[in-house]
Protein backbone atom coordinates (compact mmCIF):
# COMPACT_ATOMS: atom_id res chain seq x y z
CA UNK A 1 0.00 0.00 0.00
CA UNK A 2 1.01 3.43 -0.68
CA UNK A 3 2.51 5.67 2.05
CA UNK A 4 4.10 9.33 1.83
CA UNK A 5 7.35 10.06 3.31
CA UNK A 6 8.53 13.31 4.59
CA UNK A 7 11.11 15.50 6.26
CA UNK A 8 9.44 18.49 7.90
CA UNK A 9 11.39 21.86 8.45
CA UNK A 10 11.49 23.41 4.78
CA UNK A 11 9.06 26.73 4.33
CA UNK A 12 7.23 26.46 0.92
CA UNK A 13 7.85 28.77 -1.20
CA UNK A 14 6.25 29.44 -5.11
CA UNK A 15 2.95 28.47 -6.98
CA UNK A 16 0.57 25.55 -5.95
CA UNK A 17 -2.72 25.60 -8.95
CA UNK A 18 -5.76 24.74 -7.44
CA UNK A 19 -7.77 21.49 -8.77
CA UNK A 20 -11.07 21.79 -9.70
CA UNK A 21 -13.72 20.67 -6.96
CA UNK A 22 -14.32 17.06 -5.94
CA UNK A 23 -17.46 18.30 -4.45
CA UNK A 24 -18.84 19.96 -7.00
CA UNK A 25 -17.17 17.39 -9.92
CA UNK A 26 -19.42 14.69 -8.21
CA UNK A 27 -22.93 16.16 -8.57
CA UNK A 28 -22.05 17.40 -11.94
CA UNK A 29 -21.42 13.94 -13.14
CA UNK A 30 -24.38 12.98 -11.18
CA UNK A 31 -26.41 15.61 -13.23
CA UNK A 32 -25.51 14.30 -16.68
CA UNK A 33 -28.39 11.50 -15.93
CA UNK A 34 -30.63 14.03 -16.39
CA UNK A 35 -30.84 14.53 -19.82
CA UNK A 36 -30.27 12.00 -23.20
CA UNK A 37 -27.85 14.70 -24.51
CA UNK A 38 -23.97 15.44 -23.60
CA UNK A 39 -23.19 16.90 -20.62
CA UNK A 40 -19.37 18.37 -21.43
CA UNK A 41 -17.66 19.45 -17.69
CA UNK A 42 -14.59 21.42 -18.00
CA UNK A 43 -11.71 21.25 -15.45
CA UNK A 44 -12.92 17.81 -13.63
CA UNK A 45 -9.35 16.96 -10.50
CA UNK A 46 -7.82 13.99 -11.46
CA UNK A 47 -9.20 11.86 -8.42
CA UNK A 48 -10.29 8.43 -7.32
CA UNK A 49 -13.15 9.47 -6.37
CA UNK A 50 -14.07 11.31 -9.68
CA UNK A 51 -13.02 7.28 -11.41
CA UNK A 52 -15.31 5.39 -9.06
CA UNK A 53 -18.02 7.72 -9.85
CA UNK A 54 -17.47 6.97 -13.54
CA UNK A 55 -17.86 3.06 -12.94
CA UNK A 56 -21.32 3.85 -11.27
CA UNK A 57 -22.49 5.84 -13.87
CA UNK A 58 -21.33 4.15 -16.55
CA UNK A 59 -23.39 1.24 -14.85
CA UNK A 60 -26.66 3.09 -15.30
CA UNK A 61 -25.72 3.73 -19.27
CA UNK A 62 -23.69 6.76 -19.52
CA UNK A 63 -21.09 6.96 -22.36
CA UNK A 64 -18.24 8.98 -20.86
CA UNK A 65 -15.03 9.99 -22.20
CA UNK A 66 -11.68 12.14 -20.94
CA UNK A 67 -10.81 14.59 -23.27
CA UNK A 68 -6.88 15.45 -24.33
CA UNK A 69 -5.19 18.53 -23.28
CA UNK A 70 -7.03 21.26 -25.77
CA UNK A 71 -4.01 23.20 -28.11
CA UNK A 72 -4.49 26.68 -26.48
CA UNK A 73 -2.78 27.46 -23.05
CA UNK A 74 -5.97 27.91 -20.14
CA UNK A 75 -5.96 29.04 -17.02
CA UNK A 76 -7.61 25.39 -15.90
CA UNK A 77 -5.38 22.34 -16.55
CA UNK A 78 -8.26 19.56 -15.35
CA UNK A 79 -10.09 17.25 -17.33
CA UNK A 80 -12.45 17.91 -20.28
CA UNK A 81 -14.76 14.96 -19.89
CA UNK A 82 -18.23 14.14 -21.68
CA UNK A 83 -20.99 12.48 -20.07
CA UNK A 84 -24.34 11.27 -22.45
CA UNK A 85 -26.79 9.74 -20.81
CA UNK A 86 -28.53 8.56 -24.00
CA UNK A 87 -30.12 6.11 -22.32
CA UNK A 88 -30.59 4.99 -18.41
CA UNK A 89 -29.74 1.26 -19.05
CA UNK A 90 -29.79 0.29 -15.49
CA UNK A 91 -31.42 1.98 -12.11
CA UNK A 92 -29.88 0.02 -9.66
CA UNK A 93 -26.77 1.02 -7.98
CA UNK A 94 -25.41 -1.76 -6.49
CA UNK A 95 -23.54 -1.98 -3.42
CA UNK A 96 -20.46 -2.67 -4.76
CA UNK A 97 -19.82 0.52 -6.22
CA UNK A 98 -21.59 2.35 -3.75
CA UNK A 99 -20.24 1.51 -0.67
CA UNK A 100 -17.14 3.36 -0.98
CA UNK A 101 -18.47 6.83 -1.75
CA UNK A 102 -21.06 8.45 -0.28
CA UNK A 103 -22.09 10.67 -2.82
CA UNK A 104 -22.86 8.01 -5.06
CA UNK A 105 -26.03 7.72 -3.55
CA UNK A 106 -27.05 10.51 -4.88
CA UNK A 107 -27.63 9.33 -8.52
CA UNK A 108 -30.93 8.43 -6.57
CA UNK A 109 -32.57 11.88 -7.72
CA UNK A 110 -31.81 12.08 -11.01
CA UNK A 111 -32.73 8.77 -11.88
CA UNK A 112 -35.99 8.65 -9.92
CA UNK A 113 -36.52 12.38 -12.18
CA UNK A 114 -35.57 10.76 -15.32
CA UNK A 115 -36.15 7.01 -15.06
CA UNK A 116 -39.51 6.89 -12.07
CA UNK A 117 -37.63 4.57 -10.11
CA UNK A 118 -34.75 3.59 -8.55
CA UNK A 119 -32.84 1.31 -6.85
CA UNK A 120 -29.61 2.40 -5.00
CA UNK A 121 -27.56 0.71 -2.00
CA UNK A 122 -27.58 2.52 1.04
CA UNK A 123 -24.28 4.73 1.00
CA UNK A 124 -20.35 4.32 2.44
CA UNK A 125 -17.99 6.81 2.03
CA UNK A 126 -15.64 8.38 5.02
CA UNK A 127 -16.61 6.84 8.72
CA UNK A 128 -17.19 10.43 10.34
CA UNK A 129 -20.47 9.81 11.95
CA UNK A 130 -23.32 7.83 11.61
CA UNK A 131 -24.38 10.27 8.14
CA UNK A 132 -28.26 8.92 8.02
CA UNK A 133 -30.06 9.05 4.98
CA UNK A 134 -33.96 10.33 6.30
CA UNK A 135 -33.24 13.69 4.64
CA UNK A 136 -32.99 12.73 1.36
CA UNK A 137 -35.65 10.19 2.24
CA UNK A 138 -38.02 13.12 3.38
CA UNK A 139 -37.51 15.65 0.63
CA UNK A 140 -37.68 12.67 -2.56
CA UNK A 141 -41.32 11.70 -0.57
CA UNK A 142 -42.61 15.36 -0.44
CA UNK A 143 -41.99 14.83 -4.49
CA UNK A 144 -44.31 12.03 -4.33
CA UNK A 145 -41.89 9.03 -4.57
CA UNK A 146 -43.28 5.96 -2.97
CA UNK A 147 -40.00 4.43 -0.64
CA UNK A 148 -39.16 1.18 0.56
CA UNK A 149 -36.00 0.23 2.43
CA UNK A 150 -34.97 -3.67 0.97
CA UNK A 151 -32.03 -5.56 1.72
CA UNK A 152 -29.69 -2.65 2.19
CA UNK A 153 -31.09 -1.05 -0.79
CA UNK A 154 -33.25 2.59 -0.71
CA UNK A 155 -36.09 1.37 -3.69
CA UNK A 156 -37.63 4.33 -4.76
CA UNK A 157 -40.92 4.99 -7.21
CA UNK A 158 -42.08 7.96 -8.92
CA UNK A 159 -45.84 8.22 -9.02
CA UNK A 160 -47.78 8.13 -12.39
CA UNK A 161 -47.05 10.74 -14.65
CA UNK A 162 -43.47 11.71 -12.82
CA UNK A 163 -42.60 13.50 -9.91
CA UNK A 164 -44.53 16.47 -8.70
CA UNK A 165 -43.27 19.78 -7.50
CA UNK A 166 -43.71 20.53 -3.33
CA UNK A 167 -42.41 22.87 -0.16
CA UNK A 168 -39.44 21.11 1.20
CA UNK A 169 -38.01 22.83 4.49
CA UNK A 170 -34.83 21.09 5.75
CA UNK A 171 -34.94 21.30 9.37
CA UNK A 172 -31.05 20.75 9.42
CA UNK A 173 -28.59 22.27 6.48
CA UNK A 174 -27.54 18.88 4.36
CA UNK A 175 -25.31 19.34 1.18
CA UNK A 176 -26.12 16.11 -0.31
CA UNK A 177 -30.62 15.94 0.33
CA UNK A 178 -30.10 19.85 -1.90
CA UNK A 179 -28.44 18.78 -4.24
CA UNK A 180 -30.43 15.81 -4.74
CA UNK A 181 -33.95 17.41 -4.05
CA UNK A 182 -32.59 20.26 -6.49
CA UNK A 183 -31.35 17.73 -9.41
CA UNK A 184 -35.08 16.09 -8.87
CA UNK A 185 -37.15 19.42 -8.97
CA UNK A 186 -35.76 20.23 -11.98
CA UNK A 187 -37.93 17.64 -14.09
CA UNK A 188 -41.03 17.60 -11.87
CA UNK A 189 -44.01 18.58 -12.52
CA UNK A 190 -44.92 22.22 -11.06
CA UNK A 191 -43.14 24.19 -8.44
CA UNK A 192 -40.82 22.69 -5.82
CA UNK A 193 -39.66 25.22 -2.78
CA UNK A 194 -36.40 23.93 -0.93
CA UNK A 195 -36.23 25.86 2.16
CA UNK A 196 -33.14 25.80 4.84
CA UNK A 197 -31.42 24.71 1.10
CA UNK A 198 -27.10 24.58 1.58
CA UNK A 199 -25.80 27.63 0.41
CA UNK A 200 -21.86 25.48 -0.19
CA UNK A 201 -20.50 27.20 -3.29
CA UNK A 202 -20.49 23.67 -4.77
CA UNK A 203 -24.41 23.91 -4.67
CA UNK A 204 -24.61 26.89 -6.78
CA UNK A 205 -21.94 25.86 -9.09
CA UNK A 206 -24.49 22.69 -9.87
CA UNK A 207 -27.32 24.95 -9.80
CA UNK A 208 -25.82 27.01 -12.66
CA UNK A 209 -25.04 24.15 -14.62
CA UNK A 210 -28.59 23.10 -14.31
CA UNK A 211 -29.68 26.55 -15.51
CA UNK A 212 -27.67 26.10 -18.54
CA UNK A 213 -29.26 23.10 -18.96
CA UNK A 214 -32.47 24.18 -19.70
CA UNK A 215 -33.50 24.34 -15.74
CA UNK A 216 -35.66 26.89 -13.71
CA UNK A 217 -34.32 28.02 -10.78
CA UNK A 218 -34.32 30.64 -8.54
CA UNK A 219 -32.89 31.98 -5.49
CA UNK A 220 -29.42 30.45 -6.53
CA UNK A 221 -27.12 31.53 -3.88
CA UNK A 222 -29.61 31.78 -0.97
CA UNK A 223 -31.48 29.34 1.53
CA UNK A 224 -34.38 29.37 -0.66
CA UNK A 225 -34.11 27.65 -4.16
CA UNK A 226 -37.35 27.79 -6.47
CA UNK A 227 -37.14 25.27 -9.32
CA UNK A 228 -39.98 25.62 -11.86
CA UNK A 229 -40.22 22.03 -13.43
CA UNK A 230 -39.52 21.69 -17.22
CA UNK A 231 -40.04 18.57 -19.27
CA UNK A 232 -36.93 17.91 -20.18
CA UNK A 233 -33.34 19.23 -20.28
CA UNK A 234 -30.83 19.72 -22.46
CA UNK A 235 -26.72 19.12 -22.82
CA UNK A 236 -24.35 22.21 -21.99
CA UNK A 237 -20.51 22.92 -21.16
CA UNK A 238 -20.11 23.73 -17.70
CA UNK A 239 -16.65 24.58 -15.78
CA UNK A 240 -16.03 23.21 -12.23
CA UNK A 241 -15.39 25.76 -9.65
CA UNK A 242 -11.65 25.60 -7.87
CA UNK A 243 -11.69 23.16 -4.97
CA UNK A 244 -12.27 25.51 -1.59
CA UNK A 245 -10.90 23.21 0.69
CA UNK A 246 -7.97 22.14 -1.45
CA UNK A 247 -7.60 25.71 -1.27
CA UNK A 248 -7.60 26.04 2.16
CA UNK A 249 -5.25 22.58 3.32
CA UNK A 250 -2.70 24.59 1.10
CA UNK A 251 -3.45 28.30 2.99
CA UNK A 252 -2.92 26.04 6.31
CA UNK A 253 0.04 24.06 5.12
CA UNK A 254 1.72 27.07 4.22
CA UNK A 255 0.79 28.81 7.40
CA UNK A 256 1.85 25.63 9.19
CA UNK A 257 5.62 25.40 7.20
CA UNK A 258 6.27 29.27 6.85
CA UNK A 259 7.01 30.51 3.57
CA UNK A 260 5.47 32.61 0.15
CA UNK A 261 2.96 30.46 -1.81
CA UNK A 262 0.08 31.54 -4.48
CA UNK A 263 -2.50 29.60 -4.66
CA UNK A 264 -3.36 29.79 -8.44
CA UNK A 265 -7.13 29.66 -9.39
CA UNK A 266 -8.29 29.97 -5.37
CA UNK A 267 -10.98 32.75 -4.81
CA UNK A 268 -11.14 34.48 -1.36
CA UNK A 269 -15.11 34.22 -1.27
CA UNK A 270 -15.61 30.59 -0.98
CA UNK A 271 -13.62 30.55 1.97
CA UNK A 272 -13.31 33.65 3.52
CA UNK A 273 -14.79 32.70 6.77
CA UNK A 274 -11.26 30.10 6.92
CA UNK A 275 -9.63 32.62 5.67
CA UNK A 276 -10.29 35.51 8.65
CA UNK A 277 -9.62 32.52 11.11
CA UNK A 278 -6.00 32.29 9.54
CA UNK A 279 -5.74 36.14 9.29
CA UNK A 280 -6.23 36.51 13.26
CA UNK A 281 -3.62 33.90 13.62
CA UNK A 282 -1.50 35.77 12.00
CA UNK A 283 -0.64 34.82 8.68
CA UNK A 284 -0.66 37.32 5.45
CA UNK A 285 -3.45 36.27 3.28
CA UNK A 286 -4.27 38.72 -0.06
CA UNK A 287 -6.28 38.01 -3.03
CA UNK A 288 -4.03 38.80 -6.43
CA UNK A 289 -5.63 38.55 -9.97
CA UNK A 290 -3.93 35.27 -10.26
CA UNK A 291 -4.87 33.41 -6.89
CA UNK A 292 -4.69 33.57 -3.36
CA UNK A 293 -1.21 34.48 -1.94
CA UNK A 294 -0.39 32.84 1.12
CA UNK A 295 2.32 34.20 3.41
CA UNK A 296 4.08 33.73 7.68
CA UNK A 297 7.42 34.93 8.06
CA UNK A 298 9.11 33.65 10.61
CA UNK A 299 6.27 34.86 13.63
CA UNK A 300 4.17 32.89 16.00
CA UNK A 301 1.21 31.73 14.94
CA UNK A 302 -1.63 33.39 17.27
CA UNK A 303 -4.06 30.58 19.01
CA UNK A 304 -7.67 31.00 17.74
CA UNK A 305 -11.25 29.42 18.37
CA UNK A 306 -13.42 28.43 16.08
CA UNK A 307 -16.71 26.37 15.24
CA UNK A 308 -18.01 24.51 12.17
CA UNK A 309 -20.84 25.60 10.39
CA UNK A 310 -22.27 25.05 7.20
CA UNK A 311 -21.42 28.06 4.38
CA UNK A 312 -20.27 30.40 4.87
CA UNK A 313 -18.96 29.00 7.95
CA UNK A 314 -15.96 27.94 8.84
CA UNK A 315 -15.94 24.41 6.55
CA UNK A 316 -16.01 21.05 8.67
CA UNK A 317 -13.67 19.86 5.58
CA UNK A 318 -10.65 22.06 7.00
CA UNK A 319 -11.08 21.57 10.81
CA UNK A 320 -8.41 18.63 10.83
CA UNK A 321 -6.39 21.05 9.11
CA UNK A 322 -6.86 23.83 11.08
CA UNK A 323 -6.40 21.63 14.65
CA UNK A 324 -3.07 20.50 13.11
CA UNK A 325 -2.06 24.11 12.73
CA UNK A 326 -3.03 25.06 15.73
CA UNK A 327 -1.03 22.16 17.77
CA UNK A 328 1.99 24.71 16.98
CA UNK A 329 -0.14 27.98 18.03
CA UNK A 330 1.61 30.26 20.88
CA UNK A 331 -1.62 29.74 22.99
CA UNK A 332 -5.21 27.64 23.56
CA UNK A 333 -7.34 26.59 20.79
CA UNK A 334 -10.52 25.46 21.24
CA UNK A 335 -12.42 23.74 17.61
CA UNK A 336 -16.10 22.92 18.07
CA UNK A 337 -17.14 20.23 15.29
CA UNK A 338 -20.92 20.89 15.28
CA UNK A 339 -21.71 19.14 11.25
CA UNK A 340 -20.33 15.51 11.96
CA UNK A 341 -20.16 13.81 15.45
CA UNK A 342 -16.64 11.68 16.00
CA UNK A 343 -15.09 13.85 13.50
CA UNK A 344 -12.18 13.68 15.71
CA UNK A 345 -10.58 10.60 14.61
CA UNK A 346 -6.95 12.63 13.69
CA UNK A 347 -6.55 13.81 17.02
CA UNK A 348 -4.78 10.30 18.10
CA UNK A 349 -2.79 10.51 15.18
CA UNK A 350 -1.57 14.16 15.80
CA UNK A 351 -0.57 12.92 19.11
CA UNK A 352 1.94 11.06 17.70
CA UNK A 353 3.55 14.22 16.30
CA UNK A 354 3.90 15.61 20.20
CA UNK A 355 0.40 17.84 20.01
CA UNK A 356 -1.48 18.20 23.05
CA UNK A 357 -5.09 18.00 22.56
CA UNK A 358 -7.81 16.79 24.96
CA UNK A 359 -11.80 16.26 23.43
CA UNK A 360 -14.67 17.02 25.21
CA UNK A 361 -18.00 15.92 23.24
CA UNK A 362 -17.63 18.43 20.88
CA UNK A 363 -15.04 20.31 21.67
CA UNK A 364 -10.98 19.80 21.09
CA UNK A 365 -8.88 22.02 23.25
CA UNK A 366 -5.70 22.35 21.55
CA UNK A 367 -2.54 23.40 23.91
CA UNK A 368 -0.16 24.61 21.12
CA UNK A 369 3.39 23.26 22.07
CA UNK A 370 6.88 24.69 20.52
CA UNK A 371 8.09 21.59 18.47
CA UNK A 372 6.14 18.33 16.88
CA UNK A 373 8.49 15.66 16.12
CA UNK A 374 7.96 13.24 12.86
CA UNK A 375 6.09 9.91 13.50
CA UNK A 376 4.61 7.23 11.17
CA UNK A 377 0.68 7.47 11.77
CA UNK A 378 -1.97 6.34 9.54
CA UNK A 379 -4.85 7.96 7.86
CA UNK A 380 -8.16 7.49 8.72
CA UNK A 381 -10.38 9.73 6.42
CA UNK A 382 -9.52 11.77 3.42
CA UNK A 383 -9.39 15.28 5.02
CA UNK A 384 -7.76 13.96 8.39
CA UNK A 385 -5.43 12.07 6.60
CA UNK A 386 -4.17 15.52 5.05
CA UNK A 387 -3.82 17.46 8.55
CA UNK A 388 -1.13 14.68 8.94
CA UNK A 389 0.93 16.07 6.19
CA UNK A 390 0.64 19.49 7.67
CA UNK A 391 1.76 18.33 10.80
CA UNK A 392 4.76 16.68 9.31
CA UNK A 393 5.70 19.41 7.17
CA UNK A 394 6.45 21.42 10.49
CA UNK A 395 7.81 18.16 12.44
CA UNK A 396 11.11 18.05 12.95
CA UNK A 397 12.31 14.50 11.04
CA UNK A 398 10.94 12.28 9.29
CA UNK A 399 7.36 11.06 9.13
CA UNK A 400 5.30 8.24 7.06
CA UNK A 401 1.64 8.67 6.34
CA UNK A 402 0.48 4.99 6.14
CA UNK A 403 -2.97 4.34 4.14
CA UNK A 404 -2.83 6.97 1.69
CA UNK A 405 -5.53 5.78 -0.48
CA UNK A 406 -7.92 8.29 1.59
CA UNK A 407 -5.79 11.21 0.21
CA UNK A 408 -6.20 10.09 -3.24
CA UNK A 409 -9.66 10.37 -3.19
CA UNK A 410 -9.64 13.80 -2.81
CA UNK A 411 -6.20 15.88 -3.29
CA UNK A 412 -4.65 15.33 -6.93
CA UNK A 413 -1.29 15.37 -6.86
CA UNK A 414 -0.64 16.48 -3.53
CA UNK A 415 2.88 15.60 -3.12
CA UNK A 416 4.22 16.56 -6.78
CA UNK A 417 2.07 20.13 -5.89
CA UNK A 418 3.77 20.12 -2.12
CA UNK A 419 7.24 19.21 -3.36
CA UNK A 420 7.27 21.52 -6.57
CA UNK A 421 7.36 24.42 -3.92
CA UNK A 422 10.11 23.16 -1.82
CA UNK A 423 9.19 20.39 0.74
CA UNK A 424 10.75 17.26 1.35
CA UNK A 425 7.86 14.85 0.16
CA UNK A 426 7.78 11.89 -1.49
CA UNK A 427 5.12 9.03 -2.23
CA UNK A 428 6.53 5.01 -0.83
CA UNK A 429 5.41 2.34 -3.22
C1 LIG B 1 -20.96 17.11 1.99
C2 LIG B 1 -19.54 17.05 1.52
C3 LIG B 1 -18.59 16.82 2.67
C4 LIG B 1 -18.81 17.86 3.76
C5 LIG B 1 -20.29 17.96 4.14
C6 LIG B 1 -20.59 19.12 5.06
C7 LIG B 1 -19.63 16.24 -0.75
C8 LIG B 1 -19.36 15.13 -1.70
N1 LIG B 1 -19.41 16.00 0.54
O1 LIG B 1 -21.26 15.86 2.58
O2 LIG B 1 -17.26 16.89 2.18
O3 LIG B 1 -18.09 17.51 4.91
O4 LIG B 1 -21.09 18.16 2.95
O5 LIG B 1 -20.17 20.31 4.51
O6 LIG B 1 -20.04 17.29 -1.15
N2 LIG B 1 -27.70 14.52 7.66
C9 LIG B 1 -28.78 13.90 8.22
N3 LIG B 1 -29.67 13.26 7.39
C10 LIG B 1 -29.51 13.24 6.05
C11 LIG B 1 -28.39 13.91 5.47
C12 LIG B 1 -27.51 14.54 6.31
O7 LIG B 1 -28.94 13.90 9.43
O8 LIG B 1 -30.35 12.64 5.37
C13 LIG B 1 -26.72 15.20 8.54
C14 LIG B 1 -25.32 14.60 8.47
O9 LIG B 1 -25.21 13.45 9.27
C15 LIG B 1 -24.49 15.76 8.99
C16 LIG B 1 -25.23 16.99 8.43
O10 LIG B 1 -26.54 16.53 8.12
O11 LIG B 1 -24.52 15.79 10.38
C17 LIG B 1 -24.62 17.60 7.21
O12 LIG B 1 -24.39 16.59 6.25
P1 LIG B 1 -24.42 16.89 4.69
O13 LIG B 1 -24.32 18.36 4.47
O14 LIG B 1 -25.56 16.17 4.09
O15 LIG B 1 -23.05 16.22 4.22
P2 LIG B 1 -22.74 15.43 2.87
O16 LIG B 1 -23.62 15.95 1.78
O17 LIG B 1 -22.73 13.99 3.14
Amino acid sequence: MDRIRLIGGNQLRGEIPISGAKNAALPLMIASLLTKEPLILENVPRLADVKQLERILENHGVDIAAHGRRAAPSHIDGQRMTFQAAEIVDTTAPYELVSTMRASFWVIGPLLARAHEARVSLPGGCAIGTRPVDLFLYGLKELGAEIDIDEGYVVARAPKGGLRGARISFPKVTVGATHVIMMAATLARGTTVIENAAMEPEITNVAECLVAMGARIDGIGTRTLTIEGVDELHGATHEVLPDRIETGTYAMAAAMAGGNVLLRNARAEHLQAALDVLGQSGVHVSQEDAGLRIQRNGNGLQAVHIETQPFPGFPTDLQAQFMALMTMSDGVSQIRETIFENRYMHVAELARFGADIKVEGQVATVVGVPELKGAQVMATDLRASVSLVIAGLAARGETMVNRIYHLDRGFERLEDKLSRCGAEIERVV
